[in-house]
């Protein structure tokens, strides 16, 4: 998919533009969702949501029904590519330790359990098929899998360096180059959506305008709970907010903020052992019952309970520098 080509061609149809390819494919999806419905599993969701978060054939919010279309394009296409060797087999697995830490800015744009960051992945792509093969990811999570078949044809310079070291070492060769389709799929909505955006083609000056827009706009609605008074009218920007779950001593009754008994400021240090206010006997936090609160949660409609937490510590910038302040009347 390019957004900037003139003519748009998807699955043997050509359109003049990616929003006139939506649309079709979006009627031909809510013509296909009542036979899609029978499928084991479907999503619970409106009809409507479901084509509105869709962006068919490519990713659809509910079983695909151009999965079988895309094989074939693929199959056709791979007969043509001059990077494919007929004779191409895998004798050994891939037995090699693969090391590949987090700091990655693919991998951060957004989190999820148990990710992996794409250039792994790409090891066993690399080993295991070849330019135009298809590979299926069931358990797709956020697509990683998609990010690393897409960085076999254009891989960061980094990741081509060390890989390619790794197999010159390994293989006395290099590594075939050249992009693997994939197929992606899980049971988990959001995991599919975020894997459709991980994995699509993006115009690049549109995103970054409307995520300024939508960070501008989060900043004039929220800003005003992350501000905390410094000193006269000047304001600091809150970093974070520590807070304490609240106790009752089990000889006198008195409320004790956990975090407060326990915190020396000057050591760092939290102890075991503190003493009530009120009675002094010595408690460790075993001894004492968690006080609890009442609210009502105007969305479940229902009243929880929930045990009783207070903020206690405050750290916040002025400029680049940080401050640490206990709240205060002026504080939030
Ligand atoms: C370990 S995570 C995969 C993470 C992925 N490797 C990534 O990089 O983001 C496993 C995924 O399997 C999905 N899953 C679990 N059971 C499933 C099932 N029966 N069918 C499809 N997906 C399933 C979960 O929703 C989860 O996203
Ligand atoms: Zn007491």
């Amino acid at each position: 998919m390019d957004t900037k080509q003139e003519k748009i061609v998807c699955l043997g149809k050509t359109f003049a533009t990616e929003e006139e390819r939506r649309v079709y494919f979006r009627n031909e999806l809510r013509s296909k969702l009542p036979e899609l419905k029978k499928i084991d599993g479907f999503p619970i969701g409106e009809d409507d949501d479901i084509i509105a978060l869709s962006d068919p054939p490519y990713y659809t919010a509910c079983p695909n029904p151009w999965l079988n279309d895309f094989i074939d394009e693929w199959e056709r296409e791979k007969v043509s590519k001059k990077s494919r060797n007929i004779s191409f087999q895998v004798n050994e697995p891939y037995g090699y330790d693969v090391k590949e830490g987090v700091n990655n800015p693919v991998y951060n744009a957004h989190s999820y359990h148990t990710k992996v960051p794409h250039p792994a992945i790409m090891r066993f792509l690399l080993h295991y098929t070849q330019p135009g093969d298809i590979v299926i990811d069931s358990f797709a999570g956020t697509g990683m899998c998609g990010v690393a078949a897409n960085a076999c044809e254009n891989p960061d310079a980094e990741t081509r360096h060390k890989i390619e070291a790794e197999w010159k070492a390994a293989f006395g060769q290099l590594p075939f180059w050249g992009r693997r389709n994939a197929l992606l799929s899980d049971l988990s909505p959001i995991a599919s959506f975020i894997s459709h955006n991980y994995n699509s083609k993006i115009d690049l000056e549109q995103f970054l305008n409307s995520s300024d827009e939508l960070f501008a706009k989060v900043e004039r609605e929220c800003n005003w709970m992350f501000e905390t008074s410094h000193s006269g009218k000047v304001k600091g920007k809150i970093n974070y907010t520590v807070w304490s779950e609240c106790l009752s001593c089990p000889n006198c009754n008195n409320e004790i903020v956990l975090y407060n008994a326990i915190a020396d400021n000057k050591s760092n240090f939290l102890s075991e052992l503190f003493h009530c206010e009120k009675c002094k006997s010595e408690l460790e936090k075993k001894d004492c019952d968690k006080i609890t609160a009442t609210i009502y949660d105007d969305f479940l409609n229902s009243s929880l309970t929930q045990i009783k937490y207070v903020p206690v510590l405050i750290n916040y910038s002025v400029g680049t520098k940080r401050h640490e302040k206990k709240p205060d009347a002026n504080c939030m």
